[in-house]
């Protein structure tokens, strides 16, 4: 399976070099010094501190990268980014560095960095000037190169702002070129923010490693999305010419400890170039912990290079898996949601090879535990846990928790729920004398139906001690976690569960005057009482003061609880599309599908839903895009109402 791939590697950049013919060979790509066997690591000026640099930051980065052991566990790199140069090239049209901020020069600083160990990057764009509006690149390759070599530059960041239009291969493969003349070492990081696919030339061109999508920002929803556009990608990396989804954000504050584990894992899994973007001179406990995990870093660094890739996706919880030249597979499970799960394979889904057993090897907590065949864990919300799992081991067993509850989803404030707590034994040894707990938020109680102790789960088998847990009043609408503490002779291990609390619809309410437990849109934000655009809601000339707004694709749920009956609403294309966009919608109840209105044009009179809603506890209203794109899909559901109890 994994032969496969570097197969499909080869033909790739086989087919590249047949298209790209002339620029490629006629460039110095095909000499590329192999300068990035495996993904570089360092640091870079600008997530942390942007335009806010100057030397002595440079040369406290250097001096922390050292004390802080972060050299000692691989990094390198010493990145300067944006904002180091002046506002003017020299006399004879050379790149100079703004005097203010860097009064000694960038060959200075590239011997303070080096006498430590360490290299120094520096950055320009392949455009009239880099993105903040200085002085930068193009046509001036081959001075600019010269500059960086003789300063001692050993990696060159070169960015795409201002780049008048021009041809990406051609502006990349003048500085490629450019670099290849100095004779110097250095490693070429292009940043083109995977605008014009530059997984297809970015290698041939002579680039390291090269960004597949714009900039990251300090927030788990920025994060999740460049992850989602890694997808399909690992097929075009390899030793020398990684993806690079851009510098990590690790330590920077925008994330909590387990969002930002969750960014590590998923970077190193990725053979992302791990480029750290915080302060590495202040930096805390956790942060130095989550950055410089050496298992960790070991499945970054694999000498055999092989990108790891989504194995398995069932919506918030999702499977990576990247095969080791060591035997076994690295694997992420990964919980985007906000509820606690357990998330899980098998070894033949890490496409290991048959065997009586398996060791995984847990990377963050650095514990061994043998199993079967399951490779499953319970992951906390916007959690990751990560394994490097290899046929074999008679240790200590797996043991893999759970906490499913009876609420179908939600319970209302005030109401109980029984929760499950299930301890699987993966492994081949009995696991003994297990003494299982359960916490829920303050003010919440919890009560053991029966025991809380098992004296003993067989290998293969699963025991199920039961909760009642009783939210209080005063509950708040939304998630709260359920958090199981399993004990047993020989260790130890969480359950992360999540019950959600909802307040029932009562009367013949507005759905616009409830809140959605959930709400997502394709573009914009969801509209209540107006259009996407902030118009009155309007469908071929009729103004409707109540409803809802979902650009398409779309899809917003709401709590019922069983306490409903009817669903009326008129569903249609807001008139501020100008009689354009087509759209589908549909109702959903349980699941189970109760009205889907076919394609809905713009300019075409609302159509008219009126579904039997009795007994439902969650309803969806979901827009598709129709047989087009989602161009003008500005869908509505206007005086859409619920009939309910009380
Ligand atoms: C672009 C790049 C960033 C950073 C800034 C600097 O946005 O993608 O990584 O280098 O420019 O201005």
């Amino acid at each position: 399976m994994y032969g496969r791939t570097r197969g499909v590697l080869l033909a790739v950049l086989g087919a590249v070099s047949l298209v790209a013919g002339p620029q490629a060979g006629a460039s110095a790509a095909a000499d590329k010094p192999s300068l990035a066997p495996t993904p570089p690591m360092g640091w870079n000026s600008w997530n942390k501190f942007h335009c806010d640099i100057n030397e002595e930051l440079i040369r406290e980065t250097a001096d922390a990268m050292v004390s802080s052991g972060m050299k000692a566990a691989g990094y390198e790199y010493v990145n300067i980014d944006d904002c180091w140069m002046a506002p003017q090239r020299d006399a004879e049209g050379r790149l100079q560095a703004d005097p203010v901020r860097f009064p000694s020069g960038i060959k200075a600083v590239a011997d303070y960095v080096h006498a430590r160990g360490l290299k120094l990057g520096i950055y320009s764009s392949a455009g009239t000037k880099t993105c903040q509006g200085l002085p930068a690149s193009l046509d001036h390759e081959t001075t600019d190169a010269a500059s960086f070599a003789e300063w001692g530059v050993d990696l060159l960041k070169y960015d795409n702002c201002n780049n008048q239009n021009r041809p990406a291969v051609q502006r990349y493969t003048a500085m490629a070129d450019a670099l290849a003349a100095t004779g110097r070492d250095i490693v070429y990081s292009i940043c083109e923010w995977g605008s014009n696919k530059p997984w297809e030339w970015a290698a041939e061109v002579g680039g390291h490693y090269w960004r597949t999508t714009g900039d990251i920002s300090d927030r788990w929803g920025s994060m999740v999305s460049i992850l989602d556009q890694q997808v399909g990608l690992e097929a075009f990396s390899g030793p020398n010419a990684w993806n690079d989804p851009d510098m990590l954000e690790v330590g920077n504050g925008g994330m909590t400890t387990e969002e930002y584990r969750a960014h590590m894992s998923l970077w190193s899994i990725l053979n992302a170039p791990l480029i750290a973007g915080n302060d590495l001179r202040s930096m805390n406990d956790t942060t130095r912990a989550l950055l410089t995990d050496p298992d960790v870093l070991a499945v970054n660094q694999d000498w055999g290079g092989v990108q790891g890739h989504k194995i398995a996706d069932s919506g918030d919880l999702e499977v990576w898996a990247k095969p080791m030249s060591t035997g076994g597979t690295a694997v992420v499970l990964f919980n985007r949601g906000v509820a606690g799960a357990q998330v899980g394979t098998t070894a033949a889904g890490l496409g290991l090879p048959r065997a009586h057993s398996y060791t995984m090897r847990d990377l963050w907590a650095n514990t061994s535990v043998v199993t079967r065949s399951p490779v499953r864990a319970s992951v906390p919300p916007h959690g990751a846990r990560m394994f490097v799992v290899k046929p074999g081991g008679h240790g200590n067993p797996s043991v893999a928790t759970d906490v499913v509850d009876n609420t179908g989803g939600y319970i209302e404030p005030g109401d109980s729920l029984t929760a499950n707590v299930r301890v699987a034994n993966d492994g081949l040894r009995p696991v003994r004398d297990v003494r299982i707990a359960l916490a829920a938020p303050d003010g919440w109680t919890v009560r053991a139906d029966h025991g809380t102790k098992v004296h003993v789960v067989p290998p293969g088998r699963t025991a199920t001690v039961g909760f009642t847990v009783t939210a209080p009043a005063t509950a708040a609408n939304g998630t709260h976690a359920l958090t199981a503490d399993v004990r047993y002779r020989d260790g130890r291990v969480p359950g992360y569960g999540a019950v959600s609390i909802a307040t029932r619809p009562v009367g013949t309410p507005w759905i616009s005057d409830l809140a959605p437990v959930s709400a997502q849109v394709g573009w914009g934000s969801l509209g209540v009482d107006k259009s996407v655009d902030g118009h009155a809601l309007t469908i071929a000339g009729i103004s409707y003061a109540k409803g809802i707004a979902p650009h398409a694709a779309s899809e917003v749920k709401y709590y019922l609880g069983t306490h409903c009956t009817r669903f009326t609403a008129g569903a249609g294309i807001d008139d501020e599309t100008g009689k354009r966009g087509s759209v589908t919608f549909t109702v959903t109840g349980d699941g189970k599908e109760l009205a889907d209105t076919g394609v809905v044009t713009g300019g075409q009179a609302a159509v008219p839903v009126d579904v039997d809603v009795t007994g439902v506890t969650e309803l969806v209203l979901t827009t598709g895009v129709g047989p087009d794109n989602n161009n003008y899909d500005h869908s509505e559901w206007v005086d859409a109402k619920l009939t309910c109890e009380g």
